[in-house]
């Protein structure tokens, strides 16, 4: 494991979108993982600044995100995928077909889940993971659990992270959808590379535990530690 420790917010989002952006210019068709939440919004303005001044270019990139909420239609200002086209997707040249999220709204979620899995394989894994980590030690929504769940599978949101995300939705943690379909633990694993980004003092506790504590499906984040390529860039302010 690689621990980069940066100064500031500022510092971590664009030692993010450097690892990010090189991966791509390695790489143009470069499968990424990628996350949304409040940590990596810095990274993607980051690349943005970067695409516009000709930098770098994902046109010829696939992307498929972690997950995205249940019962709430895309087209809802905090679904993934508003968030994604706001954050990132609308402001660079990813070819909006290879931009893949979990269609949280399917009715046989079983289904789509099988299907995400199967598009990860087709497009022959994940070449560069993005990934933040909950309050609980969540990865994607893998939430602490009696074992780790391998698939893309539907998730019922634990309370801590509906309390966590309450603030993008009234402040109040009843209004944050119960369910969630997520990325399981093998996509995640398979990956080639990782990058995990983590800010603020309130999240230096649980990353200690995940990258030094035992391994545990209560803490999910914890079973990076069995990564080969694992890179952590985490700012105290
Ligand atoms: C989001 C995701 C989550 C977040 C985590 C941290 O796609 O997969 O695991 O990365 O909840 O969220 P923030 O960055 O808002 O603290």
């Amino acid at each position: 494991m690689k621990l980069v420790l940066a100064k500031d917010y500022r510092d971590m989002s664009r030692k993010a979108a450097n690892v990010i952006s090189a991966q791509v210019i390695l790489k143009e068709t470069s499968v990424l993982g990628l996350a949304t939440g409040s940590t990596p919004i810095g990274a993607y303005q980051q690349l943005i600044e970067w695409h516009k001044k000709g930098d770098v270019s994902f046109a010829s990139a696939s992307t498929v995100n972690l997950d995205e909420y249940c019962s709430l239609p895309s087209s809802h200002e905090q679904s993934y995928l508003s968030f994604m086209n706001a954050n990132f997707f609308d402001h660079i040249d990813i070819r909006r077909e290879n931009a893949h999220l979990p269609n949280g709204m399917a009715r046989h979620y079983e289904a789509e889940c099988e299907a995400y899995d199967a598009l990860i394989s087709r497009l022959g894994g994940i070449d560069l993971q993005l990934l933040g980590i909950g309050p609980n030690g969540h990865i994607g929504f893998n939430e602490p659990d009696e074992h780790f769940m391998m698939k893309t599978h539907r998730v019922r949101l634990s309370d801590a992270t509906r309390q966590a995300n309450a603030r993008f939705f009234g402040n109040d943690p009843n209004n944050v959808p119960e369910f969630a379909l997520t990325m399981g633990m093998l996509h995640i694993m398979q990956a080639k590379k990782i990058l995990l980004v983590a800010n603020g003092q309130q999240k230096l506790a649980v990353l200690d535990r995940a990258l030094n504590g035992p391994v545990t499906p209560r803490l999910p984040a914890s079973l990076l530690q069995l990564h080969p390529d694992l890179t952590v860039v985490f700012s105290e302010k």
